[in-house]
């Protein structure tokens, strides 16, 4: 299975520190933001990965990682003109992706547990059939977040950064599709903060009846504003040492 990081953005939620560079340099841990969903992609088995970030940062985030080597990776890259939504930045992973089911991390989500067995659980849902699949956290401030409306143990919809949340769940920045979802992004129409958003193509996954999820049992943080970035970088203080050290850092 192959792997998107997705890195664009403006970051503008974190400005001054994002004026200059981009949001997933910033260090979270011993690390700079982006290393922790690309280890969550290693750990979990996935090497070959895309990352799209924007023009104004693309250099500095391959003089970062290179080929991705020395972080036992194959890497590849993709330039999003202008920050115009998740699903916009996705829509780049098009040929890099091909006809197989593959995963997305969103670079400024930090995890603090192993998703060996959420790739394992959507590698058999495609194995019968297709679909995506979504995980979820449950947060005090859902209305932050995309929020799943879940009747019956399914997801009915997601609503992105609702007044009144239906649930008290987070979907998390870890989403697993086939490649029927290149056909779902095109048929998409900015939403009224003028991006193509990743909750609308949860929803048509959902309304046919072929959205999955599961659910974290350990911490998770989005560390896309001060207060995320604060708790993120306690949280994972020491994550990746055992394997990366400072060496990753060199
Ligand atoms: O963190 C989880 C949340 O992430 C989900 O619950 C929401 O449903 C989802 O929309 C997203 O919400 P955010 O408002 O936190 O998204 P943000 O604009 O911060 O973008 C998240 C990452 O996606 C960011 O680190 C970089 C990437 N991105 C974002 C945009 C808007 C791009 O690569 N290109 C873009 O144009």
């Amino acid at each position: 299975m192959k792997g998107v990081v997705l890195a664009g953005g403006t970051g503008s939620r974190l400005y001054p520190l994002t004026r200059v560079t981009n949001k997933h340099l910033l260090p979270v841990g011993r690390y700079p933001m982006i290393y922790h969903p690309l280890m969550r992609l290693r750990r979990a088995g996935i090497l070959e990965v895309v990352i799209v970030t924007s023009p104004e940062h693309m250099g500095d985030v391959v003089n970062l990682l290179g080929s991705g080597s020395r972080l036992g990776l194959d890497l590849t890259y993709r330039v999003q003109d202008e920050p115009g939504g998740i699903a916009q930045a996705l829509n780049l992973c098009k040929t890099f992706v091909g006809d197989s089911s593959f995963i997305v991390a969103l670079g400024d989500n930090i995890l603090g547990e192993d998703i060996t067995d959420e790739v394992a659980a959507f590698r058999e849902q495609t194995a019968k059939g297709s679909g995506a699949r979504v995980l979820l956290k449950e947060v005090h401030d859902p209305e932050r977040y995309g929020v799943p409306e879940i009747v019956d143990g399914r997801i009915t919809r997601v609503v992105e950064k609702p007044d009144s949340p239906p649930s008290s769940y987070s979907v998390i920045g870890i989403y697993f599709y086939d490649s029927s979802v290149f056909d779902l992004i095109s048929t998409l129409t900015p939403s009224r903060r003028g991006e193509l958003e990743i909750s609308d193509v949860s929803n048509m996954y959902a309304a046919a009846g072929t959205l999955t999820h599961g659910v974290l049992s350990s911490w998770w943080g989005d560390a896309g504003t001060f207060d995320g970035l604060e708790e993120a970088n306690k949280l994972s203080r020491d994550l990746f040492y055992e394997e990366l050290g400072g060496e990753g850092a060199r």
